[in-house]
């Protein structure tokens, strides 16, 4: 089986555990766009989505369903995502799409957040994967001094303007040993607008796709 199957594998069984009637929350990536269209498949079931990306939007739209003004709604009850990298504590590492950001706003007003991964997500400690963090273009220099004043090695992501105008620092060789901790330092600095790290705000459930089926960690 391949990594896209079981991305699938993960997104279709995400169906199962939205609440029918209600708008449902929306990440980003490529396992994202497997449960786009799964949801599609109970379009008439739900009130529509609201979504973290334009990228997101422009297949929800194509798809049917109608996307909300997040402004528009007080609250939801599921937000959908995939990660980068997860932990056992259901901590992750997003922004490989460079989303990150408006994940972060959604997952924060949804009631619970499912993750969605194929099991190359799962790591013991965060960091292999480059963690990514959204700076105002003007700060890069200053911010990739401070990142590397905490140990990291910052790379700008060549040709990637966010969906808010904003630039991508991918921080290398961060062994994310206390994830709480990091993601409120960075934070701290000047210029950043967020960080990848999903610490304060972790998954409550993670549907992990395998050859084996789908393995759901609660
Ligand atoms: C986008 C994200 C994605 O959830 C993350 O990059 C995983 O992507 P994929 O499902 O394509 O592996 O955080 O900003």
């Amino acid at each position: 089986m391949t990594q896209d199957e079981m991305k699938k594998n993960a997104a279709w069984a995400a169906l199962e555990y939205i609440p029918r009637d209600t708008v449902v929350g929306v990440g980003t990536g490529s396992t994202v766009n497997h449960f786009i269209d799964a949801l599609a498949s109970i379009k008439h079931e739900i009130k529509g989505a609201v979504s973290s990306s334009e990228q997101s939007t422009k297949r929800l739209q194509a798809l049917g369903i109608e996307v909300f003004d997040l402004n528009s709604i007080d609250s939801f009850s599921v937000y959908v995502d995939g990660a980068d990298e997860i932990n056992r504590q259901k901590h992750m590492i997003k922004g490989g799409g460079a989303a990150l950001t408006r994940e972060k706003i959604v997952a924060a007003v949804a009631d619970s957040f499912i993750c969605i991964v194929d099991q190359s997500k799962q790591v013991d400690v965060l960091g292999t994967f480059p963690l990514p963090v959204e700076v105002i273009p003007m700060a890069s220099s200053y911010v990739q001094r401070e990142l590397t004043k905490l140990g990291g090695k910052p790379v700008l992501r060549a040709g990637v303007t966010t969906d808010n105008g904003n630039v991508i620092l991918d921080v290398h060789q961060l062994a994310i040993t206390d994830p709480l901790k990091l993601e409120q330092q960075i934070n701290n600095i000047v210029g950043v607008v967020c960080n990848g790290i999903f610490a304060h705000r972790a998954a409550d459930m993670v549907l992990v796709g395998s050859a084996d089926g789908t393995q759901v960690i609660r």
